[in-house]
């Protein structure tokens, strides 16, 4: 029999996003044991013990643990943030600012408490600010605390691209970088597939379109479930960072890091290239940007600025 690495994960927030990243991360064996807590007593046991009795078909060696009590998270390897309000339709992310930091700080208190070594990876939104506040209550190193959303963000571009040019998603490379917003800056010039510039295959202005899609690609599906955000490529999302942290794959993953001078921007979190392995942020990758995208990461930094302002204002920071 395979064994399961004798590691511990836990998912915070037991929607559709925090269940589904359980699922991956119990699928693909990533821990011995996933924890998956939340407020609401019975859901995240419910969700768990559901997915234990799908680990005889799908023959994974992972437990789910579902629980209301952070004691049972301690001594985590990796926590995966999820717990938070979604939007609605109308909303911008910067609208769950106040709802969704107030539950990043607890969390990260007893986070801090209970898994002085952990790596955090946030989904909650506004994603930007909330892994800043994540990282001020928990005190960890920069390196330990990183946002998911680049990987969401090109994946969508990704699948644009693929359905645009006819090509296998598998052949298709996107990069986006900046903010997890409107704001956004997806970067055309580094999208390929399979080596080839995918600018070459459908033109300029295919490529600014489906950019454009992108940076609402959260929005759209919002539109359409009415009642909430996206749930799959989200928690594939996070799961991918988690392993590439846990199996020390070293991937180069677009995700949102605090800056320390990296493309001019000094203890701001953003979303830029970075290498992810068992110390969690490895390295940022910085890459060469037309004036174009510097602009528009100019932009972007003055998103993220606003709404830590706003945070600050509630007394959250
Ligand atoms: C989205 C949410 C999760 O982009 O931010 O779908």
């Amino acid at each position: 029999m395979q064994t399961v690495p004798q590691r511990k994960l836990t998912v915070v927030g037991a929607g559709y996003v925090g269940s589904t990243c359980a699922q991956l991360a119990a699928m693909k064996e990533l821990a011995a044991e996933v924890v998956l807590i939340d407020v609401l007593e019975g859901r995240p046991q419910g969700i768990a013990l559901d997915l234990c009795q799908s680990a005889a078909v799908e023959g994974f060696g992972a437990r789910v643990v579902g629980t209301n009590d952070p004691a049972d998270t301690a001594g985590s390897d990796v926590v995966i943030m999820t717990a938070g309000r979604p939007r609605k339709p109308g909303m911008s992310r910067s609208d769950l600012l106040e709802v969704n930091g107030a539950i990043v700080r607890e969390v990260a208190t007893y986070v801090r408490n209970l898994s002085p070594e952990a790596i955090v990876i946030v989904v909650t939104n506004p994603l930007d600010t909330m892994v800043s506040l994540m990282r001020h209550h928990t005190g960890f190193p920069a390196r330990r605390v990183i946002g998911m959303a680049g990987v969401l963000d090109s994946s969508r571009f990704s699948w644009f691209i693929a359905e645009a040019t006819g090509a296998s998603v598998q052949d298709v490379d996107a990069m986006v970088m900046g903010a997890h917003g409107d704001s956004m800056v997806p970067l055309p010039q580094y999208c390929t597939v399979n080596g080839v510039r995918a600018g070459d295959l459908v033109g300029d202005d295919a490529m600014h379109a489906m950019a454009d899609r992108t940076r609402k690609g959260g929005a759209e599906i919002v539109g359409l479930l009415k009642t909430g955000s996206a749930w799959y490529a989200p928690a594939s999302s996070a799961v991918a960072m988690a392993a590439s942290i846990l199996n020390n794959q070293q991937r180069l993953l677009p995700c949102a890091c605090l800056l320390n001078g990296q493309f001019g921007f000094e203890g701001l979190y953003m979303g830029v290239p970075a290498v992810l392995g068992e110390n969690g942020v490895e390295r940022i990758v910085e890459v060469p940007l037309s004036a174009e995208a510097r602009a528009q990461m100019q932009q972007t930094a003055g998103a993220i600025l606003n709404d830590l302002e706003a945070l600050r204002d509630l007394d959250l920071m």
